[in-house]
């Protein structure tokens, strides 16, 4: 049983993983168009095809955080919902990442964002995406924002407080009794208590959010 043990750790310390050999044909294939040496201006002045151009890019917008994988600002790009802007790729202009290769980009930075030999820290276990982070509908769910919203209103809508005040606002997620909203006005997100709207918004709210968050607040 202990000889089995060491075998596996010692598989999978060698299976560490490694920017060149891992994650860049994953943003080969998916993100070279805009940023690499293919593209006809480096989009951010991002590049991926050059190790090196990437590593001196980490700190720059916090793009890699070497152990802290849900900061990093890559990361966040590539598993943000389609439709908002800064999602990566630019929504129609290049095809997402799947499921498993976000894992990987997430693996990587974990184990410390290993480029060409250089790493950085390792993030805590407990932070280990392999543990933490999980899918439902192709989209990540996060202890802080809750499950991801199923169905997003296509157009601006308008929603009414308690009060019986109207504003336009499209629907961005409903967590923990918050209505997430994004104002048309101005274009800043809102959480809204779901108490304090109409009993229509309320019902709207519900029902562009998913069943999940119904069933808890229906108990
Ligand atoms: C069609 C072009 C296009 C494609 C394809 C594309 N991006 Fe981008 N990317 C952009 C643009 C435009 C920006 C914004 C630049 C800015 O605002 O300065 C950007 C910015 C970024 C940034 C932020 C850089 C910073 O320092 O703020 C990251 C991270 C990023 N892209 C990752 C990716 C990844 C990963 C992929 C592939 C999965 C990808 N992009 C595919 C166009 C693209």
């Amino acid at each position: 049983m202990k000889l089995i043990l060491l075998f596996s750790f010692t598989v999978l310390s060698a299976s560490a993983l490694d920017y060149k050999r891992d994650v860049m044909p994953i943003f080969k294939e998916k993100c070279y168009d805009c940023h690499s040496d293919n593209a006809k201006k480096v989009k951010g002045g991002l590049r991926f095809d050059d190790e090196e151009n990437f590593y001196k890019r980490f700190a720059k917008n916090d793009v890699v955080i070497p152990g802290d994988w849900d900061a990093s600002f890559l990361f966040v790009t590539i598993v943000r919902p389609e439709h908002e802007k800064g999602a990566m790729p630019p929504k129609n202009k290049g095809e997402r990442l799947t499921e498993k290769e976000v894992r990987t980009v997430a693996q990587w930075i974990h184990e410390g964002a290993k480029i060409d030999g250089e790493k950085g820290k390792k993030g805590s276990d407990e932070l280990d995406p392999e543990k933490i982070l999980k899918f439902k509908d192709g989209r990540i769910v996060t202890e802080q924002f809750g499950p991801a919203p199923k169905a997003l209103e296509p157009e601006w809508g308008e929603w009414t407080n308690a009060k019986g005040i109207t504003i336009t606002a499209r629907f961005r997620g409903l967590s923990k009794g918050k209505v997430s909203l994004e104002l048309k006005k101005t274009g800043k997100k809102v959480a809204y208590p779901l108490e304090q709207l109409s009993k229509e918004s309320q019902e709207k709210a519900k029902k562009l959010g998913g069943s999940s968050e119904i069933k808890m607040m229906e108990k």
